[in-house]
């Protein structure tokens, strides 16, 4: 079967600025997504996470390499994307948020407003349907990001550290929503995120990224059982194994990254 999403030899460059030469931030990246695959990607800061993101939800060219998603339902929007802060609209009520994505469907105003509140509720905000995202907490926010693209219902869902900025306890029941929401449907999802706890909570596999230029340096297969629970996993003894793998890998790279912000 064809691969989902098809990643082949990806690289992107940035124009220098000023005083600044260009920037490499994505070395040659080649890398298959299966259909209903949820595929984590770790790597140190600034080694080209974003960047290969927006490449695939076609808001960065890349200068090499070539994108394949393939499409299997032309009634379906193809992808969703999920940005650290939820990127919701200030300006619009949370249901009028979660139903943004309906509009640009054609889907009638009642059953936008159906498919809204039934989203809100699987996230738990229906006591705010009618409130402004500035009188929501930060992780009430991130699930009004959650239910807007969980409403749209894209084939594939490009997610950028959408849990990033929470606090501990928030994350993990947002983990937790996106695990049972994820296991429900049929989408297939990358989602880049630092965590390596995160990786291992929600994916099927892990690609660890280098240092920037980032590319693919190691790969994991999760083993562990779905339907997960991402508390219960942090005990299982594979957990910690394949997080000193991942960590193995990680470290070097984190310490380059370092060494290139400082200048050395
Ligand atoms: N628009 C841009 N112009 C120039 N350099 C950029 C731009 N966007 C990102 N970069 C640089 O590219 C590298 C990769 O950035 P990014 O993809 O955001 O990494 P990550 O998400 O892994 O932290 C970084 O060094 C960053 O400073
Ligand atoms: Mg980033």
């Amino acid at each position: 079967m064809e691969p989902k999403i098809r990643i082949d030899n990806i690289q992107v460059v940035y124009p220098g600025r000023g005083r600044t030469g260009p920037v490499e931030a994505v070395g040659g990246v080649s890398l298959d997504v299966a259909d209903g695959e949820l595929v984590c990607v770790v790597g140190p800061s600034g080694c080209g996470k974003t960047t290969l993101l927006r490449v695939l939800a076609d808001l960065e060219q890349p200068t090499s390499g070539q994108i394949t998603l393939r499409r299997d339902n032309p009634a379906r929007p193809l992808k969703a994307t999920v940005f650290q802060g939820g990127g919701i609209f200030p300006w619009m009520t949370v249901e009028q948020n979660v139903a943004y994505g309906l509009q640009l469907q054609g889907v009638s105003p009642a059953q936008r407003i159906a498919t809204a509140r039934h989203w809100i509720g699987e996230i738990g905000l229906e006591r705010f349907a009618h409130a402004y995202p500035t009188q929501l907490s930060g992780g009430m926010q991130q699930r009004v990001g959650l239910a807007r693209a969980f409403a749209f219902d894209a084939e594939v869902l490009l997610m950028d550290e959408p849990f990033g900025a929470l606090d501990a306890q928030t994350r993990l029941l947002l983990q937790q929503t996106l695990l049972q929401q994820w296991e429900r449907s049929s989408k297939t999802v990358m989602f880049v995120t630092h965590s390596i706890e995160e990786a291992l909570t929600l994916g099927d596999r892990v690609c660890v990224m280098s240092a920037r230029p980032g590319r693919l340096l190691h790969e994991v297969q999760v083993p562990f059982a779905r339907p997960r629970d991402a508390v219960a996993l942090r005990t299982d003894a594979r957990f910690s194994a394949l997080f000193a793998e991942i960590w193995g890998v990680l470290r070097t790279e984190v310490d380059r990254a370092r060494a290139d912000e400082v200048g050395a």
